[in-house]
């Protein structure tokens, strides 16, 4: 089992969810976060601390977010990791909320 970060983090990349991840599994896009599936230990401490909510557990995965499972897996590899919390982007309220935002993401 692992934890998914899903399309609402896109351009909203709050980052409050590193802040309390204890095994350090997030890995940081230009304007996305990717959870590495092996270091995750399903601990989901980092799902309440979301704004966005767009932290799920893979079981728990709505139907139209099947997709970041794969994505998470594939990205984690390809980012640097992230520890800290950091200032989101300006305008990511503006973002929180707008759904289909994968064509936006930058790799
Ligand atoms: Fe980190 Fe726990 Fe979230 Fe996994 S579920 S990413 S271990 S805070
Ligand atoms: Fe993204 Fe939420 Fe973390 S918006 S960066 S998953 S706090």
């Amino acid at each position: 089992m692992t934890f998914v970060v899903t399309d609402n983090c896109i351009k909203c990349k709050y980052t409050d969810c590193v802040a309390v991840c204890p095994v350090d599994a997030f890995f940081e896009g230009p304007n996305f976060l990717a959870i590495d599936p092996v270091i995750c230990i399903d601990c989901a401490l980092c799902v309440p601390e979301c704004p966005a909510d767009a932290i799920f557990q893979d079981t728990e995965l709505p139907a139209d977010q099947l997709q970041y499972l794969a994505l998470n897996e594939q990205l984690s590899q390809e980012w640097p990791n992230i520890t800290e919390l950091k200032a989101p982007p300006e305008d990511a309220d503006k973002w929180n909320g707008v759904v289909d935002k994968l064509p936006l993401l930058e790799r």
